[in-house]
């Protein structure tokens, strides 16, 4: 997964053009992928910034994958799953919010705003809701501007802090079912 990041961003590198927000968005397979997939085929507009990566659960999300694309150059990332109590593995998108939560400390912490990091719910049958949230999300990212102040800050997380992100994430790699 984390070689998985590492392609999605470097592919993305935009050369001399106009700055453009660059965003990662982590959809969970079975609902906000889901919820883009509707947006598409219903033709719902939203702008061409985002990136994304298809998860099987929102609580796949290792926070070293959010902290790994910012330090890489990403503006922005987005985490998007099913909605409480519906989740595919009941409790993987109470998992990723309680992380989330966390990860939100932390990124303050560092000096990054809050802003760059959004989590948010949307479900299969919601084109629009996620055609809104990449919508109000590029704008927020835009308002910030580049995330080079996020990256220069990244390497200023202590290494007991990252090792113990690193351990967190390999404990609970891959959804839980109960
Ligand atoms: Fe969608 Fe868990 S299956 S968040």
């Amino acid at each position: 997964m984390t070689e998985k990041v590492q392609s999605t961003v470097s592919s993305d590198q935009t050369g001399d053009k106009p700055w453009e927000p660059r965003i990662l968005a982590f959809l969970c397979n079975w609902c906000s992928y889901a919820g883009a997939d509707l947006a598409g085929v219903s033709r719902l507009q939203y702008p061409p910034n985002i990136r994304v990566i298809r998860v099987p659960c929102s609580g796949r999300v290792n926070p070293m994958f959010i902290l790994r694309a910012l330090a890489q150059g990403m503006d922005g990332v987005l985490v998007s799953g099913c909605h409480p109590g519906d989740c595919h593995y009941l409790t993987g998108n109470y998992f990723a919010r309680r992380r989330f939560l966390v990860l939100s400390r932390i990124l303050d912490f560092c000096g990054i705003e809050p802003g760059r990091v959004q989590f948010s719910w949307v479900s299969a049958s919601e084109g629009q809701k996620f055609a809104d949230v990449i919508t109000r999300v590029t704008e927020d990212v835009r308002a910030l501007g580049p995330a080079k102040h996020a990256v220069k800050q990244m390497w200023d997380i202590p290494p007991d802090v990252l090792e113990a992100l690193q351990e967190k994430g390999d404990t609970t790699d891959g959804c839980r079912t109960g």
